[in-house]
């Protein structure tokens, strides 16, 4: 019944299978953190009321909506089912000045992450969509880092 060509088939289909499981569950891990940034800027919004500080929070929260979006997208291209993450807890700031600090690191661990779930995609359309998620958390990095010494 199964020659070896079957058998190395099959092997295959394991490997992409594991392949694809391995690159929801990263794109899982992405979506919680996009859901956390959206709560976690909205709520840093709310602990200024300097209209030049709070521009620059307010651009990286409508991003992250958008980001979490692509990547709802992304999962429906991949596997044809629309997708959600619940709400993950956020950490509780006294004052902006340490949650900027610890978004400039959260951002640029996105970054890594983010360009580990650009080589497992396999189409140019996912491919640039991530780009686009890529540069705009680097963005985000370099406005967190100008807020860090405004504040400071
Ligand atoms: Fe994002
Ligand atoms: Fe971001």
């Amino acid at each position: 019944m199964f020659n070896d060509r079957n058998i190395n088939d099959c092997d295959y289909c394991m490997s992409m299978y594991r392949q694809d499981q391995t690159l929801l569950n990263l794109i899982t891990e992405a979506m919680k953190d996009e859901k956390h940034d959206t709560i976690k800027y909205k709520k840093m919004i709310g602990m200024t009321d300097k209209d030049k500080v709070r521009k620059q929070i307010e651009f990286a929260y409508k991003d992250e909506m958008k980001h979490y979006k692509m990547f709802q997208n992304i999962v429906y291209m991949l596997t044809g089912k629309k997708y959600d993450v619940p709400d993950p807890k956020v950490e509780e700031y006294k004052s902006l000045l340490p949650a900027v600090e610890s978004s400039i690191n959260g951002e640029l661990e996105a970054v890594e992450l983010y360009r580990k779930i650009f080589s497992m995609l396999r189409t140019m359309q996912m491919r640039d969509m991530l780009y686009e998620i890529i540069t705009d958390e680097q963005e985000h990095a370099t406005r967190f880092v100008y807020l860090y010494s405004m504040l400071k």
